[in-house]
Parts: structure tokens; sequence; C-alpha cells
């Protein structure tokens, strides 16, 4: 029970990797709030956890609206008391070419993206101050590597991972932890990704050493404990690639 008495946000916990930390984090005895777009699936996860004895929370809310995430994490204080682990997850975007990205397409992978985990996070420090808290953001090989037709998602991944490492150096001193996970799993985005565009998918899977897409749960989902544990005390600002090997292998 890595995460046993342990507050977690999670964002975009409905589906997906998202729901595999949410699963990870019930079974390691966490307390898990999390924010979805879709009611029907966030209901459907929030019973899944319940049935596994966790105290769990879904917070339906559109994470786009900059307004309303500031209340998010005093919904988790009103019901828990405190906030041990934020997890900035949700994402969303279109991916098209540099030249076809319109003001409007890279608004929402930044709104959904970037201003959330900076709003969430700065909204979350005065509580993670009191629990010497940790932060995982999600990040991906796209940004790193400057992936074709991901131009709004690179900016907005980029821009978190600049964050998260200001914020790392800044926020040591109150013992709260920043890190990022660069994650490849399969994911219903990965799914919708294998559809859309085939060609992209197939070279994705091709270029993982380990020869297989992660799994949201056991792979992803658990460097997400391992972040949110002490056994992570000592590790801040940094990206961890739980990709299979693909961005440093090659
Ligand atoms: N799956 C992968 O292989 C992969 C690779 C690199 C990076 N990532 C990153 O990992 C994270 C999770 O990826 P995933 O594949 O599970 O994504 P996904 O698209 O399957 O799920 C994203 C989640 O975010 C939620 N979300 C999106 N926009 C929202 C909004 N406006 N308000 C509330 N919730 C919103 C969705 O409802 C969903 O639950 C993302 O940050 C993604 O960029 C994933």
């Amino acid at each position: 029970m890595k995460l046993k008495d342990k507050v977690a946000l999670i964002t975009g916990g409905s589906s997906g990797i998202g729901r595999g930390i949410c699963h990870a984090f019930a079974k390691e005895g966490a307390a898990v709030v999390f924010v979805g777009l879709s009611e029907q699936k966030g209901k459907r996860t929030e019973e899944e956890l319940l049935k596994l004895g966790c105290n769990a929370l879904f917070i339906q809310a559109d994470l786009a609206d900059r307004s309303k995430l500031p209340s998010i994490v005093e919904m988790v204080i009103e019901r828990f008391g405190k906030l041990d682990v934020l997890v900035n997850n949700a994402q969303s975007s279109i991916n098209v070419t540099f030249e076809e990205t319109t003001e409007e397409v890279m608004d929402l992978a930044l709104n959904t993206g970037f201003w959330s985990t900076f709003i969430l996070m700065n909204s979350a420090l005065p509580y993670l101050k009191l629990t010497k808290g940790k932060v995982i953001n999600f990040v991906s090989g796209a940004g790193m590597i400057g992936l074709s037709k991901q131009a709004s998602y690179a900016a907005a991944k980029e821009a978190i991972r600049g964050i998260s490492r200001v914020a790392a150096t800044e926020w040591g001193r109150y013992g709260i932890n920043v890190n990022l996970i660069s994650p490849i799993a399969n994911s219903p985005g990965v799914e919708r990704l294998q559809v859309e565009h085939p060609n992209a998918y197939n070279k994705m899977v091709s270029l993982i050493p380990l020869g297989r897409l992660g799994d949201c749960e056991e792979d992803i989902g658990r460097a997400a404990v391992f972040l949110a544990s002490s056994d992570a005390d000592y590790i801040t600002g940094q990206t961890i690639m739980v990709d299979g090997g693909t961005v440093m292998v090659r």
C-alpha cells in the first residue's frame, strides 16, 4: 500500500492512461478524485474504483474552461481535507500539418494541456506545501522529437515540460517533487490514431524497442505510483520515459 492515506487528483481519469492511473492508485490505497469530460465514462470509472474499495470521486468538468479550474482543487479539499498528489494527464489536440495549424487548433491543445496544467499546479500549491506533495505531468516524445502534424500538441507538451522544471526548481524548498512521464500506451487516443492515421500508428509501434505498446495501468499507472510514493522523494524535475525505449534507444 504505497499510497495509503494519500489523496490524489488526476485529470482525464475516465479513460485511457488516466483511468489506468486511477486504478493503480486505488490498488495502492489512495483516495482518488478524477476529472473527465464525459459524465457516462466518468461514472463508469467511478463505479470501478468504488468496487475496488477506493474512496473515489468523479468531477465532470471541461478543463478548457480556465475559470472553473481553481474550484476543482477546492472540491478536493472540501471532500478530503488535503491534497497529496496532482496528476495532469488530460490532453486534447488535432493532428494537422504546421501550415494547417490555425489559432483554434493551437488553442485546443494549449487550453486542455498547458493552461489546465499551469492553473491546477498554482491552485494546488498552497495544499501541496502542507503535504510536501507530488506533481506528475504528462508529456510526449512527439514534442521532443518534433513529429509531423503535431505542432499544437508539441507546443503544449514542451510548454508543460518547461514550467514543470521551473516548478521543480522553485518548489524543491517546500519538499514538493515535480516530475514528468512521457508514455506510450494502448489508450483510446492511440486506438483512434490507428484508425485515423494508420501509417503514423504502424510507424510508432515499429519503433518501440520493447516491441509492444505499454499498458495503461500496469506500465504507466505503476510508474505514476512510483513517482507519487515516498520511493521517489529524491527525484524531481525529471522526464521519465515510459515508452518501451522509443525515444532514447534507436
Ligand atoms: N497513449 C500514448 O501512447 C501517449 C503517448 C504520448 C503522450 N501521451 C500523453 O498521455 C496522456 C494520456 O494519454 P491518453 O492516450 O490516455 O489520452 P486519451 O486521449 O485516450 O485520453 C485523454 C483524457 O483526457 C480527457 N480530456 C481531454 N480533454 C479534456 C477536457 N477538455 N476536459 C476534461 N478532460 C479532458 C479525455 O476525456 C480523456 O479521458 C496525455 O497527456 C497524452 O498526451 C500518451
